[in-house]
């Protein structure tokens, strides 16, 4: 350590590293007028070249389905996906997109997988959140019944849920269960809040984390993410060989 970092006991700086080292971002909201994401198509453009630029090469985009709210289907968000691919074609712009849903654990839910009415990716693998007053009553049966009827659950940004934040064995005990926890990267800056910071950090300090996603609704949210891309957590993420981005 050189004196001046002695005095001022700060860490080494270290180097940005590039998003390509995880492929594929598994949680975003890009699919044009369907959600509190990307309004229009100029705009979802504009945010798919961002994440081309930040070194990503795939996208699964996911969209919110929620009973009350936006209306979501398996049909509307497969059409938008494809209108959006079919626009970055013509522009030139490459990268493999394809949709799934961030699923809402609210009174719709049970009926979708009961129909066998869900978007998945990777090997049956489903992204699903939780409202963020309470944890769910149903918690655990929803997420046997995800399992019974043949998907993977993954839970998107369980360090978001401050309901959980004096019960940090909780995270352990979904994946004993078979959940995959799924980071936010933006939760390693000061974005949500220093608290939601804190709990990150210790989730990757703990080897916790499973999966990692931009949860982007804006361009705001990418720009911010590229200002921290020398995070000492974000490298430790990075370096994780189990990391299911990679393996996408
Ligand atoms: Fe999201």
């Amino acid at each position: 350590m050189s004196f001046l970092s002695k005095i001022f006991k700060s860490e080494p700086k270290l180097d940005p590293i590039s998003l390509s080292v995880f492929g594929t971002d598994i949680h975003s909201h890009l699919i044009p007028g369907i959600d509190d994401g990307s309004p229009n198509m100029e705009t979802s453009i504009k945010l798919v070249k961002k994440f081309v630029d930040l070194g990503y090469t795939k996208i699964v985009t996911t969209p919110h389905v929620m009973c009350d709210y936006y209306g979501n289907t398996s049909e509307k968000i497969t059409k938008g996906v494809d209108e959006l691919r079919e626009e970055l074609q013509k522009q030139n712009v490459k990268i493999d997109i394809s949709a799934a849903a961030e699923y809402n654990l609210d009174d719709g839910l049970q009926d979708l997988i009961d129909k066998k009415d869900i978007l998945t990716f990777g090997d049956n693998h489903v992204l699903f959140e939780l409202p963020f007053m309470q944890e769910p009553r149903n918690l655990q049966e929803i997420i046997f019944n995800f399992q019974m009827a043949g998907y993977k659950p993954i839970l998107a940004h369980p360090e978001r849920y401050t309901f959980w934040y004096d019960e940090f064995e909780k995270y352990d005990e979904l994946k004993s269960r078979g959940v995959l926890l799924q980071m936010n990267l933006l939760s390693l800056t000061n974005h949500y809040s220093p608290q939601t910071r804190k709990v990150a950090e210790k989730m990757v300090d703990a080897n916790l984390v499973d999966a990692v996603g931009t949860d982007c609704h804006r361009i705001e949210h990418l720009m911010m993410l590229e200002d921290h891309l020398n995070l000492k957590h974000i490298h430790k993420l990075a370096e994780q060989e189990k990391m299911f981005n990679k393996m996408l």
